[in-house]
């Protein structure tokens, strides 16, 4: 199918989201949260529209009425990048109040690959309680948090491998870092 979501978040790390929009194979779907909306240029330097320019379609936070709100809409995998705690929480709670909560939800009940950037630290019992939850959902916990063993050199070659390491979950070739041998 080729088809995947990327959802935006409030979390810092906008950039991993946005490198994703970049590299993907295939249709790239995109959602950005109300906080991402305002964390974005401020973090990165894009604009909003330029960031939606870089995806097929894009759907409003708000619109509960988007397709991939529906199971019966298919993709292959839904990317939450970067992915606060409080979407964190949300999903582990099955609460799906905005589109991107809705597409998650509908992720782990339809079976459906789920990538959770998580970025934050130190993280408290209760994120590590909900990152757990989700993890036994089958949801894949990739913190923001970049090896140091590919010898980086810049932020971006940080941002390349956590890039990297999203696009080796769903088997999509690429040399966004150097792998150990
Ligand atoms: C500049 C900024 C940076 C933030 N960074 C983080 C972060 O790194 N991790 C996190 O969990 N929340 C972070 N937050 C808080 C979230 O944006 C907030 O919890 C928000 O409700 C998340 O909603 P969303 O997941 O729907 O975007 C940040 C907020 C702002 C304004």
């Amino acid at each position: 199918m080729d088809r995947y979501v990327v959802a935006i978040t409030g979390a810092s790390g906008s950039i991993y989201g946005i490198r994703l929009l970049q590299e993907l194979p295939g249709e790239r779907i995109l959602v950005v949260s109300k906080t991402a909306k305002g964390i974005i240029p401020v973090e990165t330097g894009y604009s909003l529209e330029q960031v939606y320019a870089m995806a097929d379609r894009v759907f409003e936070d708000d619109d509960m009425s988007a397709a991939i709100a529906s199971g019966s809409y298919g993709f292959d995998c839904m990317f939450v990048a970067p992915c606060s705690e409080s979407s964190v929480a949300k999903f582990a709670c099955g609460v799906a109040d905005t589109l991107v909560s809705r597409a998650a939800s509908v992720c782990i009940k339809e079976g459906r690959k789920l990538v959770l950037v998580v970025r934050e630290t130190p993280k408290s019992m209760i994120m590590l309680e909900n990152e757990l939850k989700l993890a036994r959902s089958g949801a894949v916990i990739m913190d923001a948090n970049p090896g140091f063993y590919h010898g980086p050199e810049t932020v971006g070659d940080l941002v390349d491998f956590i890039v990297g390491r999203c696009l080796d979950r769903i088997g999509a070739e690429h040399s966004l870092y150097r792998r150990w041998e």
